[in-house]
Formats: structure tokens, C-alpha cells, sequence
């Protein structure tokens, strides 16, 4: 199949990273279509973890293309760091594109961010303070400087002249300082578009192009499904289009070059940020995944919150996304639990509900239904081998059940499990 979309199912880090790094093999070019540095992608190969933020995981291999599309917000600043840090790893990187549309985080969207966070209160987002939301703001209210703007420096002086004032007003408004001049800002972001502008170009027709010449094209979600700007958990979500939809917009891309659409989906919840979660676990168990698991955030470092698959959020996102198939992250996580729990519905006002609510006052009431299933023992590193040579009748029973339980529920088949970090660690069902 020439066009695949990987996409997170849940509130992000259910493994994107990894399974882009994998898939890219087959791959000619893969592709990011939104978000920015707000994403943190961890790609284990051997001995080596690469965390990528803003880079497509596809830029490990060094014969595929990786393409920055138009949907996302650039820190020129962290790209720069980024491919420098890549460049001290000694990675034999593939060809980088940069759209020539996608929009530029400057520093007063970083430091709006932190501002409007603190004046939301119970409202916040808990968000990761890189300027996501106010880029995208700026973008929609067409105040935005896009990747265009700062590689010409008569534009990029224009529109920040327009810019700087204005925002420097609002900041000092919500008793915040720009600390930054605009001499030094229209210098840095000068210098920034001198650096990136032969990377520059309107990767919309790279990418067609590709396509109509049969090439093998890889679409790398960020965040994840629950998190996306209409249907995710608002005002808790972040600010861009994370569903197959979105690939579209974001890549400039037609509908029908999709050709599979793939789903992951980690063996469990979890949740960096704030706002409700039915199936959150502040018990032992909760502990137990959390540590084992090592859920902390790759961009910000804090604890993520953990709790049991929730089927309602993972149907959700078979629907709004067509997911074909679903690769299932982290089941090593949960060996060695008596039990099992798999939230299939919700109960609120005593009624059964079935999707995902809009209202955050709803879902918080809303009270989790589960089944429960036998869990599964600890595994040796032999016997996850032997799972591997065996595929899906060589399963443990509890683990096999798991699965059967998640695919009769969803409607969707479990092509991939993963059960570890590193590369090779999957099992083929
Ligand atoms: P992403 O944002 O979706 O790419 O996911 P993150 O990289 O933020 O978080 C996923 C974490 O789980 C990373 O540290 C991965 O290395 C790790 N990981 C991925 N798959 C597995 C797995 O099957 N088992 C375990 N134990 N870790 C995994
Ligand atoms: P990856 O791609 C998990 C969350 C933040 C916050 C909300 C808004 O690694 O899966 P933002 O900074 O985007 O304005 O924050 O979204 N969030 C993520 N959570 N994984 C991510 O990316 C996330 N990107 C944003 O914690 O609740
Ligand atoms: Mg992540």
C-alpha cells in the first residue's frame, strides 16, 4: 500500500515514535501533518534512544525523505537544536523538507502560553508551554508568520513589525514581560531563515509527486486522537487537527491518496495534562503500570497519569479516523496482574452511554463499566521469543483473550503487538 497514516488513539505517547521508525523501512518518505515540538517521539534502536520532537521518525534511515508539512508550528530555535543533536549522534539522516506553509512559534507564543494557562485555572490544559496553542491561535486569526516569511526578510521585518507591539501589549496586559527586543527577535528569526531556507519548499507537491509516481509514503500522527482540536477532550486537548482528517489539511494531500489508516493503541490509558479521565487508577496498580511502564512525559518530563483501556475513547477513534488495524503497545507492561480490567461503556444518570461526551462535566460524572479478564504471567525474554516464531496462537491465554476481547469490541484487527521498546520487539498476529 503507497499511503499509510499512523495515528495515536488516545491522549498521545502510545508509541508513534516506534512504530513510524518501523514502518519507515518500506518507506520513501514519511511525513509529519501537525503539531510542533509539543510532541515527543522515543525511537530505541540497539543500545541508542532518540527522542524526536519535531523531526519525522523516519529521519533515522537515511534513504527515506522526511517532510516537515505545512500543518505544524516550528520553533525554528528546538529544529535547529534538534538536528544538531541528531548531527552529535552521528545519525546518517535522509533528506529534510520544510514546508514552506507551515507556521512559525515565536517567543511571545511561548510566553502567552504560560500566561493564559495560569489564568485558566481548573480550565488549563496543562499544556507543554512551547507556544502550541497561541501559534495556532495567530494562524487561524491570519496574524501569523509562516516559514515563507522568515526566509525573506522584507516580510518577515513587515510582519513582525505588525506583530511585536501587539503581542508585547497582551503580555504586559496579563501582567507578563516580552523579554526580548524586537531588534533582537527580527535578528534571530533572520538568522533562523537564512539556516532552514534550503530546506524550504512546497511539500504538498514533493509529496504528490511521490505519490503519483507510486512511491511508498509514511503519515507520522502527533499527539493522539483524544487530544485533537473538535474532538478531543476540550478545553483539555491541544490545538491542532490530530485525526486522518487532519493528514489531509496538513500535508495538502486529497482524501483518497490514503490508502491504510493504522491505530496505536497502548495496552492501557495514560494521560500527560489535566481535565477527566473515567478509567484513571490511583491505586497500587496505577502505581505499578506507571513505573514499570516508566510513564513520564518525553517533552516535559512529568509523571503521566495511568488507568485501564478505555474501549470508549479507542471506538471513538475507529470512527472519526477508518482505522484499519491497530497495533497494540506496552502488553509487557501489564504481565505479571492476577486481572485485567476493559472499560466498554459508561453509566451516567443511570444510562448506558456508549460515546465519548462532550462535556467535561459529563464525562467527569460519568461512572466506567468493565469486563474483566485473567491477566497474564511475567515473560522471559525466551518466551517472548517463542511468541514471535509462533505469532498469535503461541500467545499466553490471558494475553490471546486480551486481544480477541479488544478486537471483538473495536471491529478492528490487532495486526502488530509490541512488547518492548527496542525495534524489534513485536509480534506479527
Ligand atoms: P509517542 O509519543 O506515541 O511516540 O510515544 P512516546 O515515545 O512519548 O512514549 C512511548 C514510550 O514507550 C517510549 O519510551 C517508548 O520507547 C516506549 N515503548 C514503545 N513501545 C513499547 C512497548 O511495547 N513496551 C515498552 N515497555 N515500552 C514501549
Ligand atoms: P506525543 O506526540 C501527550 C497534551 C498536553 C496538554 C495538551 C495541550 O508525544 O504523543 P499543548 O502543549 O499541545 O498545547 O498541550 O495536550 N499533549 C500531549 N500529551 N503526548 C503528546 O504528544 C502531547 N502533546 C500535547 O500535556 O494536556
Ligand atoms: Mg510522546
Amino acid at each position: 500500500m503507497p499511503s499509510k497514516v499512523i495515528l495515536g488513539t488516545q491522549w498521545g505517547d502510545e508509541g508513534k515514535g516506534k512504530f513510524t521508525d518501523l514502518l519507515a523501512e518500506e518507506a520513501d518518505l514519511v511525513v509529519r501533518f501537525q503539531g510542533g515540538n509539543n510532541a515527543g517521539h522515543t525511537i530505541v534502536i540497539g543500545e541508542k534512544v532518540f527522542k524526536l520532537h519535531l523531526v519525522p521518525s523516519g529521519i533515522l534511515r537515511s534513504d527515506v525523505t522526511s517532510v516537515i508539512g505545512n500543518g505544524l508550528v516550528i520553533d525554528p530555535e528546538i529544529l535547529a537544536k534538534e538536528l544538531a543533536g541528531l548531527a552529535e549522534l552521528e545519525v546518517q539522516m535522509g533528506q529534510l523538507w520544510i514546508s514552506d506553509r507551515a507556521h512559525v512559534i515565536m517567543p511571545y507564543h511561548k510566553v502567552i502560553d504560560g500566561l493564559e494557562e495560569e489564568k485558566k485555572g481548573k480550565l488549563a490544559a496543562g499544556t507543554t508551554r512551547r507556544g502550541i496553542g497561541p501559534c495556532y491561535s495567530d494562524k487561524m486569526s491570519r496574524f501569523g508568520l509562516r516559514i515563507c516569511d522568515i526566509i525573506d526578510s522584507e516580510e518577515l521585518e513587515h510582519k513582525l513589525r505588525v506583530a511585536y507591539p501587539v503581542k508585547k501589549a497582551y503580555i504586559e496586559s496579563l501582567g507578563g514581560t516580552l523579554d526580548i527586543t524586537f531588534e533582537d527577535m527580527l535578528a534571530n528569526y533572520y538568522e533562523y531563515g537564512k539556516r532552514i531556507k534550503p530546506f524550504v519548499c512546497d511539500t504538498s507537491v514533493l509529496i504528490n509527486e511521490a505519490l503519483a509516481q507510486g512511491q511508498n509514503v509514511l503519515f507520522e500522527g502527533a499527539q493522539g486522537i483524544h487530544l485533537d482540536i473538535d474532538h478531543g477532550i476540550y478545553p483539555h486537548n491541544t490545538s491542532s487537527a490530530t485525526i486522518t482528517g487532519g493528514c489531509c489539511t496538513g500535508a495538502g494531500i486529497a482524501p483518497k491518496q490514503i490508502n491504510k489508516v493504522i491505530g496505536v493503541v497502548k495496552a492501557y490509558t495514560s494521560r500527560v495534562g489535566t481535565g477527566p479521565f473515567p478509567t484513571e487508577l490511583s491505586d497500587d496498580v496505577g502505581e505499578r503500570i506507571g513505573t514499570v511502564g516508566k510513564e513520564f512525559g518525553t517533552t516535559t518530563g512529568r509523571q503521566r497519569r495511568v488507568g485501564w483501556l478505555d474501549l470508549v475513547m479507542v471506538r471513538y477513534s475507529v470512527r472519526l479516523c477508518g482505522l484499519d488495524s491497530i497495533v497494540i503497545t506496552k502488553a509487557d507492561v501489564l504481565c505479571g496482574l492476577e486481572e485485567l480490567k476493559v472499560c466498554t461503556h459508561y453509566v451516567l444518570d443511570g444510562k448506558d452511554i456508549h460515546d465519548f461526551p462532550a462535556s467535561m462535566r459529563k464525562l467527569e460524572a460519568c461512572e466506567p463499566q468493565y469486563h474483566t479478564l485473567e491477566g497474564w504471567p511475567e515473560m522471559s525474554s525466551e518466551e517472548w521469543k517463542k511468541c514471535q516464531e509462533g505469532g498469535r496462537s503461541a500467545l499466553p491465554q490471558g494475553l490471546a483473550a486480551y486481544i480477541t476481547f479488544i478486537e471483538a469490541n473495536l471491529g478492528v484487527p490487532v495486526e502488530i503487538l509490541s512488547f518492548g521498546p527496542g525495534r524489534d520487539e513485536n509480534i506479527y498476529l
